[in-house]
């Protein structure tokens, strides 16, 4: 026991030690961009009283929570680590409802849960919430802080971690800052990036790539009422914050260590890729988001110890892994970031019946493994998806990098001869011929056009690629996330376009409403595609836990198979390498067993289905979509 009288002098003492553990990773990485500043010694002091304050204020069951991730702290990498990712309006009504889903969450094997944007957002179109107009309050229509914390408790005492969004980029041009800039508060009008006149953005427009071409045209707006044009990378009400002002560091790092405090456990960091601007650059991943990076991590190291963050970089391959931290960033960045690349890879590997790409993306870019950090691996989620493939990896492998893109636009969207697919289309881009995609995985996946016209096999088959992609994040390294919906195979929803702040974005087709009648009806739908969709991703969940191999921090070592349209990989355990093998064809293959055994299978035992592997030949078969994880 801790007796009472000296707690106050433990915490201090821990702060300290907290405090000195990782000084050298904040302030060295603050000076290096603010030290040139007369007001910097005023910034690390006043960093610091917010730093004590933060620890002050954190109540003792979370320091408590800190405690004990300081003695397992590579809890995000085991392999019971399952996460599922919703909108708690869409999924339980509201925070009180998510309580009572819990049970459902838990039977589904989901240790992590992501709240999608649950801050108080702008009225009107909020970007799905992304345009915050208040870091300390949850969205009133969702619940309240307190209810905030319950939830959190509910979930913690569960074994459930929670994450949620912390928008780095931008606010809501609604937020107070943003209202007394708007006010002409030269103060802060300094928290973000406003001009005069065009000279500027005309410079820096040169360079940039539009986000969202099609409904926000360019990264600037300009307001006649302030004199001003504005940076707006993404809408024109989410306006860019400035942070080469320290101050903007100063207040996110409060609004983050606030969060911290409320018993969120991991923190998205929403578009950090933008945070720093560079004439003449895109403006994404310049070399000082890594250093403000690593410097936020350091203060909820110092602060929420338990904490940590998750990256969401959306960018090619080369340009995602310094988010989890490279070179002197090592083990000292995201400890999460989304694996971007393996989503992208798994729907082009899957429309072209090809893996070429894929392994070559995957051996390339990826090194066996990242130090103190781990991936988000996910299929689908609530954005759309790009065809993040590199002209240079295409034709590394004898393809055309703008032929491969526009034929995945169009296989997906459905228009592609013999496509199974029913996608829409997200953000054409006219100029460079860029068009992503939106869509279910069901539907991408192929179950809409195959329940259409009956097809029975096509069901099969559709099921069998769903349940693929889910045992490739399951085994592949990271921590899968279950996009809301996608356990029940959730068809595109149609009805966005009613909805006046969703029609111009297609990203709602595939933010549906959670169906919990489908749901109850589960226990004896065994038989129906969402029956088997739900069993089959609960089972490999399930078996993930179980399989010690799959810790985040065990090397992937992408191997060749021989086959063009196998995909796989070795987990080199310590415990045994697990050999993972998938076949992204709708045509039966087979791999000899001395394939196996040469990677060094001893018990040709397949851990997913939990049963031997070998075929009657002595080979192992791999029909339409098989996933196999062998050891
Ligand atoms: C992230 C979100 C996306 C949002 C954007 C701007 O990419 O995932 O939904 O539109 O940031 O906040």
């Amino acid at each position: 026991m801790v007796d009472a009288s000296n707690l106050g002098a433990f915490n201090d003492r821990l702060f300290h030690m907290r405090l000195e553990r990782s000084r050298d990773d904040l302030f060295g990485m603050l000076e290096r961009l603010y030290g040139h500043r007369p007001d910097y010694p005023g910034v690390v002091e006043e960093l610091t009283e917010a730093l004590e304050a933060a620890w002050e204020a954190r109540p003792e069951d979370l320091k408590w929570r800190d405690m004990s991730r300081d003695l397992e702290p590579d809890w995000f990498q085991r392999p019971g680590m399952n996460g599922y990712v919703f909108y708690i309006d869409r999924f339980a009504g509201n925070l009180a409802g998510v309580v009572e889903k819990l049970d459902y969450l838990q039977d589904l094997g989901i240790t992590y849960v992501h709240f999608m944007p649950c801050l108080k957002p702008r009225p009107g179109d909020s970007d799905g919430g992304y345009s915050v107009m208040d870091y300390t309050e949850i969205n009133p229509a969702l619940g309240t802080m307190d209810e905030f914390e319950t939830v959190t408790r509910a979930c913690h005492e569960r074994g459930i971690s929670v994450c949620i969004d912390l928008v780095l980029n931008h606010t809501a041009k609604e937020h107070e800052w943003a209202r007394k800039a708007w006010e002409g508060d030269e103060a802060f009008r300094d928290f973000y990036l406003m001009f005069v006149d065009d000279t500027l953005p005309k410079a820096y427009e040169s360079t940039l790539i539009e986000i969202f071409p099609a409904n926000a045209p360019g990264n600037f707006t300009r307001y006649d009422e302030i004199n001003r044009w504005v940076w707006t990378t993404f809408n024109e009400h989410q306006w860019d914050l400035n942070w080469s002002n320290p101050r903007v560091f100063i207040e996110m790092t409060k609004a983050m260590l606030f969060l911290a405090n409320k018993g969120v456990d991991v923190l998205r960091f929403d578009a950090p890729a933008f945070l720093w601007k560079r004439m003449g650059t895109r403006c994404q991943s310049e070399p000082e988001v890594h250093i403000l990076l690593h410097a936020l991590r350091a203060a909820s190291r110092i602060a929420a110890p338990g904490v940590i963050h998750l990256e969401e970089a959306i960018v090619g391959p080369a340009e995602m892994l310094p988010y989890l931290g490279r070179g002197e960033h090592d083990g000292k960045e995201g400890n999460l970031a989304y694996h971007n690349s393996l989503m992208v890879q798994f729907w082009s590997a899957l429309a072209a019946r090809d893996t070429r790409l894929m392994t070559h993306v995957m051996r390339t870019h990826f090194p066996t493994s990242v130090t103190n950090a781990t991936y988000a691996t996910y299929i689908r989620c609530h954005d759309d998806i790009g065809w993040a493939v590199t002209d240079e990896d295409a034709k590394a492998v004898g393809v055309s990098g703008f032929g491969h893109r526009a034929f995945l636009s169009d296989f997906y969207e459905g228009s592609f001869p013999g496509s199974f697919s029913r996608g829409a289309l997200f953000q054409v881009n006219e100029e460079t011929g860029d068009k992503r995609i939106s869509g279910s995985t069901a539907s991408l996946a192929g179950l809409e056009a195959a329940l259409e016209t009956g097809d029975a096999e096509g069901i099969d088959r559709a099921i069998d690629r769903i349940l693929m992609g889910h045992a490739l994040i399951a085994s592949h390294g990271g921590i899968p996330l279950v996009y809301m919906g996608d356990e029940l195979a959730l068809l595109n929803d149609h009805s966005y376009v009613e909805v006046p702040e969703h029609a111009h974005d297609s990203r709602w087709i595939h933010r549906p409403m959670m169906d919990w009648t489908r749901a109850a009806r589960l226990p004896d739908g065994g038989g129906t595609p969402e029956g088997r969709v739900f069993d089959g991703i609960r089972h490999i969940l399930a078996r993930r836990a179980a399989v010690t191999g799959f810790h985040g921090a065990v090397p992937t070592e992408i191997v060749d198979t021989g086959q063009d349209g196998l995909y796989a990989f070795v987990r080199q355990a310590p415990t045994g390498p697990i050999i993972c093998v998938f076949n992204f064809t709708e045509h039966w293959s087979g791999l000899p067993v001395s394939w196996f055994t040469a990677l060094g299978a001893t018990q040709m035992h397949d851990h997913l289905s939990n049963a031997p592997v070998m075929g009657p030949e002595g080979g192992v078969p791999l029909p339409p979509y098989a996933r196999v994880w062998v050891g």
